[in-house]
Parts: C-alpha cells; structure tokens; sequence
C-alpha cells in the first residue's frame, strides 16, 4: 500500500525548547525504516515527535514528568474526537456569575512576567477551564485538555524568550532599542491568541484509527513491555557552558503552576526572585553529575525495544558513550546526523549551526 505524504505544516507550532517540530521531516526518514507498531515517546515535551508518530498512524503513547506538557499530549495526542465549540471558547472568556473566582495570579505575579490585566486574563481563563461543566467527564477531560493548550501557548507567545526562568517582565516594558525578541507579539492581547491557538488546537484533533494515550511519569518509571520502539529525547546537557535551560520545570514553572492551579500557591517558592515552584533543583532528573548513569540506567530498561535516542553534538556524554552501551547490550547500532541551523541562538542572538544526531539502535 502506497504511504499518504505527511503535511507537517499541519502540525503544533509551540515554541519549546529543545522541540524537535523543524526537524520532524528528517526524523521521518528514519523512522519510517523501521519497522515497529507501537511507540512510546518518553520525553514528549511539545508532543511534535508523539504528532508525527501518531499520523504515521503508529499506536503512540506519549509521556512527559511535566503535568502541563502531559495536557498538551492528552489533548492533541490522547484525543481522537473532541472539540472545542464557538460556544466553549466564548464561555472560556466570560465571566460566569456561578463560579467563585480565585486570583492567584494577579495576587501572586504581580510585575513578574505579565501586566497587570494580562494576570487578571490568565486568572479568569484559568478559573473557567477549571470549572468547565457542560459536559460528561469522558468528554469534558478532551475539552478542558484542549483549553490548557491554547492557554498555555498563549502565555508562552507572550513571554521573552518563549521562557520562565527570570523575572523579566521590563523587557517587554523598557522603551529601549532591542535587537531579539518580538515586541509586536508581546503586545498583542491574551484574547487574540487564545482564539488563534483553540483554533490550532482544534486544528490538530484527528482520529488515526490507532489507540493513542498521554501519560505523566518519569521515564525512569515507565513499564517498557508495551512498546515495539521508544524514541527518547532527554533534556540536552552541554558539554561546557551553562546548563540552566536543561532543568524545564526552572524554564516553565509558571505552565506548571497553571496546570495545578488550585495547589499552586502551596507549592511556590516564595524565596525565589521569579516564584519559581519549590524543589526545582530535586526534581531534576537530569543533572550534569548523573547524566552517564542516568542514561545507562534508562538504556538498560530499554533494552528490548528498539531505540531511537535524540542527541545534538556537543553534548553530554558522547555519542560514543551511548553507542557502546546499546552494543553492550546486544543492539545493532547505527547513526542519522544532520546540520542544522537555528534561526536565532538565544544567548547570543546570533544564527548557529547544530549537529543533530539519531542514534539506533535494534
Ligand atoms: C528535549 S525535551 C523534548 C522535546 C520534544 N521531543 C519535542 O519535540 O518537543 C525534554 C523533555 O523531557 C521532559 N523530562 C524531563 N525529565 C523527565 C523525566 N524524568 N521523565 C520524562 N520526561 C522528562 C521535559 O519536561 C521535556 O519536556
């Protein structure tokens, strides 16, 4: 049977780090030499690798630690049927006379990372999403899943740097020369992307006929035994330089907290400058000193299901290192690179040149 072309231009546009959505084509390639049924995507993040997966047609299980990554995947991913209505969206930016809303944001964030008003937005959408009710919960968890996720791009857009780890709201604020960024976005309303992304998000709902579910665990918790292939993409750490963005719950504590809105205010650290969440550094899985066991640890319970492992060149550890391990562990191993070339380094606002890397093993 002839395979269907893929359209990736239908496909999620989240601003994530580390997202894989502009090297989805290449990623492709490879995959569709393999031969496997069904897939999990460990480390899922923006779920552009679980979307490819998923219109391959693929029974594909997508996983992230981070609870608001996991709506994203239980809406687009998990989902194979509901919408949201014209009648949704306008009820999710109204103010309900029968709800008690609570205004955690605008009370807590206050010159943190958004306006005044734009808090208020994020409290009410918020609040709404929470007390949804028109529906059975079957259908109601597809409803309010798809709702996080424009809420949650929405908030990202908005943001400096698509990014939470600072309190910099006077970027956005300063009247000053600036030679990153987007002012232009920033500035327009929550209003106008949260339409444009229920939109999007209703866009990526489709049925492939194939069982498809999210899950919110560690990679280090997951049974294997289900999955022909798992494609794994753990946060990148540099080999030198600073690792601060490979901890995603410093980068985006603020989505996390929306997603466990009621518990967030028991769970801030109210001695952090940006109110990031308590622990941040505890709940790392990922730190520089554990890498190489942490990445032996999670080949090993892999062991018996193919392996495509995501790494991008200058990393930590090597290639090599993963490589011998795969073979140690009897799989035949080979490798997929390419360059690619990152509109605007965040660091330095400059275009930079990346290696990509697949590495899989059988
Ligand atoms: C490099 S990103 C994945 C990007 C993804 N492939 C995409 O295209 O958007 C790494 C992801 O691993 C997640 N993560 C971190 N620690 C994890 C753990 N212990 N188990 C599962 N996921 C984890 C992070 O929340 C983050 O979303």
């Amino acid at each position: 049977m002839a395979i269907k072309p893929i359209d990736f231009k239908s496909f999620p546009t989240t601003r994530y780090q580390g997202s894989k959505r502009k090297i989805l084509p290449w990623i492709y390639d490879s995959l569709k030499e393999i031969r496997f049924r069904t897939a999990l995507d460990a480390c899922g993040g923006s779920g552009s690798v679980s979307y490819l997966l998923k219109k391959m047609g693929k029974s594909v299980t997508y996983n992230d630690k981070l609870h608001f990554n996991y709506l994203i995947g239980k809406a687009i991913i998990e989902n194979q049927t509901y919408k949201l209505t014209d009648e949704d969206i306008a009820d999710l930016n109204g103010i309900n006379p029968e709800f008690t809303y609570k205004n955690i944001i605008d009370s807590t964030f206050k010159d943190v990372y958004y306006l005044p008003r734009e808090n208020r937005w994020l409290d009410k959408v918020t609040n709404n999403i929470i007390n949804m009710n028109h529906y059975q919960q079957n259908v109601l968890q597809y409803k309010k899943a798809l709702a996080y996720y424009a809420l949650f791009q929405s908030s990202l857009v908005k943001r400096p740097f698509n990014l939470f780890h600072r309190k910099n709201l006077e970027i956005r604020t300063n009247d000053v020369e600036r030679n990153f960024g987007n002012k232009t976005t920033w500035e327009k309303s929550f209003d106008h992307f949260f339409k444009k992304f229920t939109a999007e998000a209703n866009s990526l709902v489709f049925d492939s006929g194939t069982y498809c579910r999210a899950t919110n665990e560690s990679i280090f918790n997951i049974d294997p035994y289900y999955f022909d292939l798992v494609y794994i993409d753990i946060p990148y750490i540099r080999k030198d330089g600073s690792n601060e963005s490979s901890n995603y719950l410093k980068c985006y504590h603020f989505l996390e907290g929306l997603s466990r809105y009621n518990d967030w205010e028991s769970i801030i650290d109210y001695e952090s400058i940006n109110l990031r969440l308590k622990n941040i550094e505890q709940q790392n899985d990922f730190s520089e000193e554990m890498i190489y066991e942490s990445i032996e640890e999670i080949l090993l319970k892999f062991r018996h299901n193919k392996i495509v492992f995501s790494y991008k060149a200058g990393g930590v550890p090597s290639i090599e290192f993963i490589e011998k391990i795969m073979k140690k562990l009897g799989k035949r191993v080979h490798r997929n690179s390419m360059h690619y070339k990152y509109a605007l380094n965040h660091q330095n606002g400059d275009a930079k040149n990346n290696r990509e890397v697949l590495i899989i093993g059988t």
